[in-house]
C-alpha cells in the first residue's frame, strides 16, 4: 500500500478582456497570419491594471474548492507557481491562504516560470507522500502581460494572464498504474541556458521588474528536444506505452511544439488538450486552466491518465504522470 497525491478537483480563472490578434495588429508590426502560423495564437486574455496574480489565483483556487467537497478548514498548505508576483514578498501563497482562510500551515511559491505548474505540483506530492499534509491547493497564477514589452512584437503577441489551480490529496492506492493520483514526476533545469529566456532586470540587479526577452528560434529547438525526451522518459520509468496515455495536457506555448511532442508519442491531435489558440501562454497558469477545461467540457474523465508536460525559462522542463 502506498500514499498516492490525487487531483481531487479542478479550477480556473480568466480576466474578462479578451485581446485579439487583429488588436495586435494595429499595436505592432504584425498579422493575424503570422501569429497563427508561428503561435497557433487567436487571442489571448489580459488582466485589468488594477486585477493582480494574487487576485486571479484566488478565483481559481476558490473555484477549485467548490468541487472539492472540501472546506477552507481542510487544507494543510497552499503553493503557488508564478513569475509574476504581486509583490516581491510576501508570497501570492500567503496572499491566497490569508484571504481564503485558511488554517495556519505551509504556503510559499515557486518560481519555475513556465514550468511551474510541474515544478509545485511536484513539491505537493512529495509533501503529502511523506505525510507531511493530507490536502495541498496547487495554483499556476500569472500576469505575464506586466511583464512583456509591449513595442516588441517577437514576444507580445505571445504571452497572456491567467490562473488555474487544482486540490492535491491524500489517497491510499494498492492498483499500482490502476490506481488514481500522481504516478511519477520528472523536474530538470539547464542553468547554462538561462540567458535563452529572461527578463531584463530584477528586484537586486536594475531595481525593475525588467521586460521579457526571449531568443525564440534558440527556445523553440530546445523546447521541442527536451519535451520529447522527457516524455520517453515518463514512459520507460513507468514501463507503459503512448497507447497507455488517454491525454496529453501539455504547456501550452506554441501548437507547433505541441504538435511535435504529440508526434513524438505517436498521439493524434484528438488526444491532446489544446487551449492556445484562446488563452496564449500564460506561463505556469497554462496547464491547470487547460485541464480545468477540459474536466469541465467533460473531456478528461476520471480514471483517464494523463500526461502532462512543460517547458520554460531556465532553461527548465518537465513532465509528470496522472490517473485522474
Ligand atoms: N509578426 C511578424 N513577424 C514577426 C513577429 C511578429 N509578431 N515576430 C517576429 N517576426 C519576424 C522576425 O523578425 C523574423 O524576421 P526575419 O526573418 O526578417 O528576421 C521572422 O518573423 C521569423 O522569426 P523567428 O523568430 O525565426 O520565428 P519562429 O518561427 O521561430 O517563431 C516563435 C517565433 C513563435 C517565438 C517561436 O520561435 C517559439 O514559439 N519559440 C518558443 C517559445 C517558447 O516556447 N517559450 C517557452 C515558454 S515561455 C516561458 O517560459 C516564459
Amino acid at each position: 500500500m502506498t500514499m498516492n497525491s490525487i487531483i481531487k478537483s479542478t479550477g480556473s480563472y480568466l480576466p474578462e478582456r479578451i485581446l485579439t490578434n487583429a488588436e495586435l495588429e494595429k499595436m505592432v508590426d504584425t498579422t493575424d497570419e503570422w501569429i497563427t502560423q508561428r503561435s497557433g495564437i487567436k487571442q489571448r486574455h489580459i488582466a485589468r491594471d488594477d486585477e493582480s496574480t494574487g487576485d486571479m489565483a484566488i478565483k481559481a483556487a476558490l473555484d477549485a474548492l467548490a468541487t472539492s467537497g472540501l472546506s477552507p478548514d481542510d487544507i494543510d498548505g497552499v503553493i503557488v507557481a508564478t513569475t509574476t508576483p504581486d509583490r516581491t514578498f510576501p508570497s501570492v501563497a500567503v496572499k491566497v491562504q490569508g484571504e481564503l482562510g485558511i488554517k495556519p500551515g505551509l504556503a510559499f511559491d515557486v518560481q519555475a516560470v513556465c514550468t511551474g505548474f510541474v515544478y509545485a505540483l511536484t513539491v505537493a506530492d512529495n509533501f503529502i507522500k511523506c505525510g507531511q499534509a493530507k490536502n495541498i491547493l496547487v495554483i499556476g497564477a500569472e500576469k505575464m502581460s506586466s511583464l512583456v514589452d509591449w513595442t516588441d512584437r517577437t514576444t507580445c503577441v505571445l504571452f497572456a494572464d491567467g490562473a488555474g489551480a487544482v486540490v492535491l490529496s491524500a489517497q491510499e492506492n494498492n492498483e499500482g498504474l490502476a490506481g488514481q493520483g500522481i504516478h511519477s514526476t520528472h523536474l530538470y533545469a539547464n542553468g547554462a541556458q538561462r540567458e535563452m529566456l529572461q527578463t531584463t532586470g530584477g528586484v537586486s540587479t536594475t531595481g525593475d521588474n525588467g521586460v521579457i526577452e526571449m531568443q525564440g528560434r534558440e527556445v523553440f529547438k530546445y523546447a521541442v528536444s527536451y519535451m520529447a525526451d522527457v516524455v520517453g522518459e515518463v514512459l520507460e520509468r513507468n514501463n507503459i506505452t503512448s497507447a497507455d496515455i488517454d491525454w496529453l495536457v501539455p504547456h501550452q506555448a506554441n501548437i507547433r511544439i505541441i504538435e511535435g511532442t504529440a508526434k513524438k508519442l505517436d498521439m493524434g491531435m484528438e488526444q491532446v488538450v489544446v487551449t492556445v489558440d484562446h488563452h496564449g501562454n500564460t506561463s505556469a497558469a497554462s496547464i491547470p486552466l487547460a485541464l480545468d477545461e477540459a474536466v469541465k467540457s467533460g473531456k478528461i474523465m476520471r480514471g483517464q491518465m494523463l500526461l502532462i508536460e512543460a517547458m520554460g525559462g531556465g532553461l527548465t522542463w518537465g513532465a509528470a504522470l496522472v490517473r485522474f
